[in-house]
This record gives C-alpha cells, sequence and structure tokens, in this order.
C-alpha cells in the first residue's frame, strides 16, 4: 500500500532519474561530511543506473569519495574474477570507473569455507549497522519476485545468509553459465531484515516480462512467496519502472 510507484517512457530516462537522485543524496552527505551508505544491485536492471553514475563523475565531476557500498549478494561459490562473479559486475559497470575507494566497497565473498560464512555474514551485518545502516537501497527484482537472492518463502526478519537458488532462478542464469549444470545452486544474500531497514529504497524493473510480478508486488496481498511485497510496508520505497513493466497496473 505505501508502494509508490513513478513510470517512466523507457528505462534510460528511468535510470537518469534514479542517478539523479543518488547525486543528490551523496553531495548532501558530502556537504554534512558524512558518509553516504548505497546498497548496490546487480543484474541487467541497474546496468544503466550506473552507466549514468560514471557519466556523472567523468562530466559533472561527482564524487564517490564518501560513498561505501555494500552490494546484496553473490553466488556461492564463486571466485572474484570468474566472469560470472558480481565483484566483476561491480567493478566492470562501476567500481573501476569512479573514486570510489576500494576498502568501502563490499560484495559478499563467493570463495569463504562453509563453516566460516555465517560469521561472516553476521559481519557484514554488523558492518552496516556500525555505519548507521543503509542510507539508499537499489533493488532489481526476479520474475519471481525475489529481491537480492531472496526467494520465495524468505521470511521478514531473514538474516543475510547463504540461500539455495530457486529453479526457476538458476534457469534465468543458465545463460550466463552456458547450461543449468554450471549454474551455482547456492548464493550469499543480504537478507530481508536489512533491506527493509533501508532509508530509503528503489526497486527497479524494466519490460513486459517483469509486468506481473510488479502487479504481484504492488497491488496484491504482502506474502513470503513473493517477497518484494514486503516493500508495501516500508516507508520510503518506490518503484522505479518503464512503460511495460507497469503495464498490468
Ligand atoms: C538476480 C539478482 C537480483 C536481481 C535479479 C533480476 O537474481 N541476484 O538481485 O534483481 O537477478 O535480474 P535482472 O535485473 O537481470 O532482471
Amino acid at each position: 500500500e505505501n508502494i509508490g510507484t513513478v513510470v517512466f517512457e523507457n528505462s534510460t530516462a528511468a535510470s537518469k532519474a534514479v542517478a539523479k537522485e543518488i547525486a543528490d543524496l551523496i553531495r548532501v552527505k558530502q556537504a554534512q561530511k558524512q558518509p553516504c551508505i548505497l546498497g548496490l544491485a546487480t543484474g541487467s536492471s541497474p546496468k544503466g543506473l550506473y552507466a549514468e553514475l560514471v557519466r556523472l563523475h567523468k562530466e559533472e565531476g561527482l564524487s564517490f569519495k564518501n560513498v561505501v557500498s555494500f552490494n546484496l549478494d553473490e553466488y556461492y561459490p564463486m571466485e572474484p574474477d570468474s566472469v560470472n562473479s558480481y565483484v566483476r559486475f561491480m567493478k566492470e559497470l562501476l567500481f573501476n570507473h569512479v573514486d570510489i575507494l576500494p576498502e568501502n566497497c563490499h560484495v559478499p565473498d563467493g570463495l569463504l569455507s562453509k563453516e566460516n560464512i555465517a560469521d561472516y555474514c553476521e559481519q557484514y551485518e554488523a558492518k552496516i549497522e556500525a555505519l548507521g545502516g543503509i542510507d539508499l537501497q537499489i533493488l532489481g527484482i526476479g520474475g519471481n519476485g525475489h529481491i537480492g537472492f531472496n526467494e520465495s518463502g524468505s521470511l521478514k526478519n531473514s538474516k543475510t545468509r547463504l540461500v539455495a537458488l530457486d529453479h526457476i532462478t538458476r534457469v534465468a542464469a543458465s545463460g550466463d553459465f552456458l547450461g543449468l549444470e554450471n549454474t551455482p545452486r547456492t548464493a550469499i544474500t543480504l537478507g530481508v531484515k536489512k533491506i527493509m531497514e533501508a532509508k530509503r529504497v528503489i526497486l527497479m524493473a524494466w519490460g513486459e516480462g517483469k509486468s506481473n510480478i510488479i502487479k504481484a508486488s504492488t497491488e496484491g496481498e504482502e506474502t513470503s512467496s513473493v517477497p518484494a511485497s514486503y516493500l508495501q510496508e516500508h516507508n520510503n520505497a518506490t518503484f522505479v519502472l518503464d512503460k511495460e513493466a507497469a503495464s498490468k497496473l
């Protein structure tokens, strides 16, 4: 009920508007001599946003020196320099092209040994808490309504953890991995709780293929089977959509 939806003509215009909001926030925090804590996402949906942030850095002098970023998720296991690693994705699309400090960029570690994952996840959340929480969280949405890799059934108070990927999520990713048999079965994801604690949440979705899940998330009942529907209870969440993703609303 609380989710605002903003519909743009196309994803380029939408991505520019989101980049503008992020740039404004970074500058406000700079003026206050405060760090700006961004929750970042991967997938195809935020690519235009990162391209625009890089442009704002190169052409308009936007500095990322005060930005501390925490990515939502990473496949497990995953080598950081592998083609499908979210570490590599973030470096290639954003981190390598702006002046963010490497030590301020956090992406869940896909190389941990199993027995260390729980402690690592606790520390990941503790780092976010020590900085006062996430100022602005960027999200995409899976076709099944997942946010980060919080699949159907994830609880609203779920913590950062190792999760099993849904079959449908693995099928969606299988093209990148050259076949389902090579696609990871598990991932580390920020839990729903930390996402819900972010002061501002922007979920981006493009295309007709997302239209049903956007309707279910915004107008359907709040349910663990569609984790994005939890955002109905967030007091500052906006779904930024193109016309096609919004076509069933
Ligand atoms: C993956 C990511 C999610 C992302 C989703 C949608 O599952 N872990 O964070 O939201 O894909 O991807 P896309 O933006 O490519 O549709």
